[in-house]
């Protein structure tokens, strides 16, 4: 679409070359149109300015006998549309009205005619490119579709309103998240994604491991070209002999150099062929095995390797050196959940901190989803908006109480007791001191009960993993979870159990390794410290946010149970 090859165009009567041109956002050559729309005027203060806009046809239609067109365009960079007018006389309208059409056009804003909604709308000057549909063609038409529909296009659903609008709310998130950490003295770290330790010892991890792919090779590799057999070793074995013996007597007959040396030759290739069929017999199909078992000192790491399930563990040894840190990137978990709440990969914010106990936990957790909260207010109201007039009408109220109201704070002793008082609701599961709560409990407690955040503390030991600190009573830990409405378990943290002997007493007690633990341990056995930590998940607090209802429609890239599109 070389700008040459456009048709020849023509400039439209109403219009000044002369007006004041907009300058292009830095690194493109173009103007967003947030810039343009997001202004207390709605744009209408740049009526008679020259801009240049890129982006995709949400909808277009032909008007006045085809003598012009309407396009409603978006960039991403707003949820709102910049109504854009193209003349006949300026392109062919049929190439520009499909939706997802790109167009990257050149024109004057305009106050449109009274009695329009638009602040200001854009007359066309110039097509510079276009990015044409097959409306026939195209996977997502005009009409509502369903986020269901969206999983299964998930290279387009970014051009959605919704998937839009999630995607400038995440960014916004994370961008608080860092601010909120950098603020507040963190340094942020950055964790392994590919470990060997088990972090919550429930052996939920995805492996990682070439065993088998290598085991694909070789097949091939045998298939294609057979290992030797014993008679062709054999053979080789019998060749060398030989021609050693010619070597041999050649020396001793005091041969001429060229003839002795043409025999050692023959002889060093007949060696050499010996050692490529030995190293070919080698070639076993199958995954390697020692004693029985699955031999790892094969595999790319020489052991076995997984995906985190989190990265507490590698964060706590820059916290018990460092202070105040926090990590914050992908984790993965190999469980069957096929709920709206639960994804394979997910992304987990954990701070980690020395010198600072459950208390202090709660307090900076509080800290930070307040923070969000506030930051989602500020910032992007009018995605925001979008989600009440879409998804979920309190979604905005919800975050406003949050970031205005303090949490409530429970033992878990109390929970228990407040879930089995209650008398119009039959859970499905039953509750009983020792259990761990079912999401039903958790939003009930957040929803019905409190009606707000709630943090459950001190857990029955049984159910939760070893690093937490056993309390007083050595029947509970130092655990916290935060509860909140819409989804429940919004972060898991905890004191982390200090003393080594007590650590090592919680390992074997769970039935856990103690070696894949060593250097943990080495945290308790030199210069232990008192710290806390917690994980959030990312995507349910976009889910807290939006109102959204499944965790896939909050994620770019879902994977659950069966799915890894792209
Ligand atoms: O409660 P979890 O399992 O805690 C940990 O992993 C700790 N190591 C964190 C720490 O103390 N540094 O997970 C933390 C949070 C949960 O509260 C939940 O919000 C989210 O991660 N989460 C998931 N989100 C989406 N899909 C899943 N399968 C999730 N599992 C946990
Ligand atoms: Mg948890």
């Amino acid at each position: 679409m070389d700008e040459t090859q456009n048709p020849p165009t023509t400039e439209m009567q109403s219009t000044t070359i002369t007006s004041e041109t907009l300058p292009f956002e830095n690194f493109s050559r173009r103007v967003l149109i947030k810039t343009i729309l997001n202004r207390p005027d709605g744009g209408l203060g740049l009526a008679g300015k020259r801009v240049t806009v890129g982006g995709w046809v949400k909808t277009g239609r032909e008007q006045g006998k085809g003598s012009f067109a309407f396009l409603e365009l978006n960039d991403g960079s707003c949820p709102s549309n910049l109504q854009v007018l193209v003349d006949a006389s300026v392109w062919n309208l049929g190439d520009l009205v499909p939706t997802g059409t790109c167009v990257f056009v050149e024109g004057e804003l305009k106050k449109p005619p009274v009695g329009t909604k638009q602040n200001v709308e854009l007359r066309v000057i110039r097509v510079l490119e276009v990015g044409p549909v097959d409306p026939v063609k195209y996977p997502l038409p005009k009409t509502k579709l369903t986020l269901e529909f969206l999983r299964d296009v998930v290279h387009l659903r970014p051009r959605t309103n919704t998937i839009s609008a999630v995607a400038r709310i995440r960014n916004a998130l994370a961008y608080a998240t860092h601010t909120f950490f950098q603020k507040n003295g963190f340094l942020y770290v950055q964790t392994p994604i590919v470990t060997t330790s088990d972090c919550e010892g429930a052996g939920e991890m995805f492996q990682v491991t070439t065993l088998l792919s290598d085991a694909e090779k070789v097949e091939k590799e045998i298939k294609k070209n057979p290992p030797p057999t014993k008679a062709e070793i054999e053979a080789a074995k019998l060749l060398i002999s030989e021609k050693g013996g010619v070597v041999a007597n050649l020396k001793s007959a005091k041969a001429s150099k060229e003839d002795l040396n043409a025999s050692l030759s023959e002889l060093k290739n007949a060696k050499e062929n010996l050692s490529r069929l030995e190293e070919r017999s080698k070639l076993k199909p199958g995954i390697p095995q020692k004693d029985g078992k699955i031999d790892y000192t094969q595999d790319f790491f020489a052991r076995q390797a997984f995906l985190t399930v989190s990265g507490q563990l590698q964060v706590e040894t820059f916290a018990c050196a460092l202070s105040s840190v926090y990590t914050f990137g992908p984790t993965f978990r190999a469980e069957h959940s096929h709920t709206s709440r639960h994804l394979a990969e997910f992304w987990m914010v954990e701070p980690e901190i020395a010198f600072a106990n459950l208390e202090d936990d709660m307090n900076c957790a509080e800290a930070y989803v307040k923070f969000l909260c506030q930051w989602l207010l500020d910032n992007c109201l009018d995605d925001m908006e979008f989600m009440v007039k879409n998804f979920d009408k309190t979604a905005i109220d919800r975050l406003k109480l949050v970031s205005s109201s303090p949490f409530e704070r429970i033992s878990y002793t109390e929970a228990v007791e407040l879930l089995q008082n209650v008398t119009e609701k039959k859970f499905e599961n039953k509750v009983e001191w020792g259990i761990d709560l079912a999401s039903e409990h958790e939003r009930y407690l957040t929803e019905v009960i409190f009606k707000k955040p709630v943090i459950v503390y001190n857990y029955p030991k049984q159910i939760k993993a070893f690093y937490m600190r056993l309390n007083d009573d050595s029947k509970t830990v130092a655990a916290m979870d935060v509860l909140v409405p819409k989804v429940g378990e919004l972060i898991g943290g905890s004191q982390r159990e200090e003393r080594y002997d007590v650590i090592v007493k919680r390992i074997l007690e769970m039935e856990l390794p103690l070696e894949p633990y060593d250097w943990y341990l080495d945290l308790r056995r030199y210069g232990t410290v008192k710290h806390c930590g917690f994980g959030l998940g990312f995507e349910r607090m976009v889910l807290f946010a939006t109102g959204i209802d499944n965790i896939r429609d909050v994620i770019p890239f879902p994977r659950y149970p069966g799915r890894a599109d792209l």
